[in-house]
């Protein structure tokens, strides 16, 4: 036995490794899921690891990243050394590394978030869109089929991350998405998220994959990357830059906290059926304009600057190339037959999210100061 000053001594790093030893033998003997969350180190997928880790201590947690522009481990560093969690750096595109990753480990689940997300991106770089968001789940429907194929379905799921963007936009103000709205995507990077739900769809239908797909409107919150709208703004007003607001800032969109995706996310994953598709949203519509006035009130008010100040900063600029005028979610599926709703009001959202982003200046700092820098002097110059 070892004496206390001998514990002391100690490194956390060796306890942490004999730690995850011991559960890495527990978990061969007994039935620990295994479940792969892919893009977990980015905005939502952060949020998505944290709540698995933390609410299913007897799951265990990978967590596959590219670590791109738009990962960064700082989102995670509160359950970084939770014993049931592992992170590993990798690429969905590279198909031998992901069905090496799947021999290895044998998931019980996938949770599929990694994906290139931000359309004015998409626009530049279309390619990347393709590789990554098509390609790379391709990759990861292969390899779950090939290792699921020996071991059986039973308890297996396949879920699949998808955006609201493959329905195209609304005209009609009384027109909502609903699960059978024909697909309709009209930028580089709804197109390449519509082509991965077909391929989802396909492996359902044609291998029986148990799969499950959700489409969820715009997110908003804590970590979210400032190339996005909300966060640009923040930042912005933070340095007293200029507030580019595309077009006549008409366009709509329909927001929700991302930590209520994650629970939907949740709930899909344990209760929705086998093949299904679910549409998530807060039934929470915004014309861009007001939702940048918003801001600029809640960020005057918590900087303590006049009511007023922020909104001088307001420009409109050039539109988005092939900008959809409007996106709004119809979650009654969801909501009626799974029992999720929202927790928040936008209002109460917001206010959680400018004040995180006023507490962690830091976070945004690293990213701001790094290639972000070059991305938004060539994107608003
Ligand atoms: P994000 O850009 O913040 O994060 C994406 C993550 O994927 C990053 O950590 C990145 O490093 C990782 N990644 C990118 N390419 C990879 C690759 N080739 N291999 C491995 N990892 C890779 O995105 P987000 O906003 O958190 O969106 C996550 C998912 O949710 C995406 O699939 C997106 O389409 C979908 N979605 C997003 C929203 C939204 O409002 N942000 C709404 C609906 C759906
Ligand atoms: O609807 C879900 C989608 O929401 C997700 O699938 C995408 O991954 C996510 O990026 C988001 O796409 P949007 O294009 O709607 O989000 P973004 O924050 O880029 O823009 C929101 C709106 O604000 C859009 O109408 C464009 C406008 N906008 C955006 C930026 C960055 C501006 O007016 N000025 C800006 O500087």
């Amino acid at each position: 036995m070892l004496g206390d000053g001998k514990k002391k001594s100690l490194s956390n790093f060796s306890i942490n490794l004999s730690y995850k030893n011991i559960l890495h033998i527990i978990q061969q003997k007994t039935s620990m899921k295994k479940i792969l969350i892919t893009g977990g180190a980015g905005f939502i997928g952060s949020h998505v690891v944290r709540l698995f880790v933390t609410k299913y201590p007897d799951y265990h947690i990978f967590n596959l990243d590219k670590l791109t522009y738009a990962g960064n481990l700082a989102n995670l560093t509160d359950i970084e050394n939770a014993p049931n969690y592992t992170f590993v750096r990798g690429d969905i595109v590279d198909a031998d590394f992901i069905n090496e990753l799947f021999e290895t480990h044998q998931f019980d689940g996938v949770i599929h978030l990694a994906a290139e997300s931000h359309v004015d991106r998409s626009i530049t770089e279309p390619m990347a869109f393709v590789m990554t968001n098509v390609v790379g789940t391709c990759n990861l429907l292969n390899a779950a089929k090939n290792t699921w194929k020996a071991s059986g379905y039973e308890g297996k799921r396949f879920y699949h991350v998808s955006t609201d963007e493959v329905y195209g936009e609304l005209h009609n103000p009384e027109d909502f998405f609903l699960e059978t709205t024909p697909y309709d995507p009209r930028s580089p990077y709804s197109a390449s998220k519509a082509s991965s739900d077909h391929f989802v769809r396909a492996y359902g239908n044609t291998y029986k994959l148990p799969i499950v797909i959700t489409n969820c409107s715009n997110n908003y919150g804590p970590n979210h990357f400032p190339e996005k709208l909300l966060p640009l703004m923040i930042n912005n007003i933070l340095h007293s830059k200029p507030l580019p607001v595309y077009g006549k800032g008409e366009n709509v969109r329909d927001w929700l906290f991302v930590v209520d995706h994650a629970r939907a996310i949740d709930t899909v994953y344990h209760t929705g059926k086998e093949g299904e598709t679910y549409n998530i949203g807060g039934f929470n519509e915004w014309k861009n304009i007001d939702i940048v006035r918003l801001v600029c009130k809640t960020m005057d008010s918590k900087l303590g600057r006049p009511e007023g100040t922020s909104e001088q900063l307001i420009t409109y600029v050039t539109d988005r190339a092939g900008h959809d005028l409007r996106y709004a979610i119809d979650a009654t599926k969801i909501m009626n037959e799974l029992g999720w709703k929202p927790s928040l009001q936008f209002e109460e959202g917001l206010e959680k999210t400018v004040d995180w982003f006023l507490n962690n200046q830091e976070w945004l700092d690293n990213i701001t100061s790094g290639n972000y820098k070059e991305y938004y002097d060539k994107m608003y110059s």
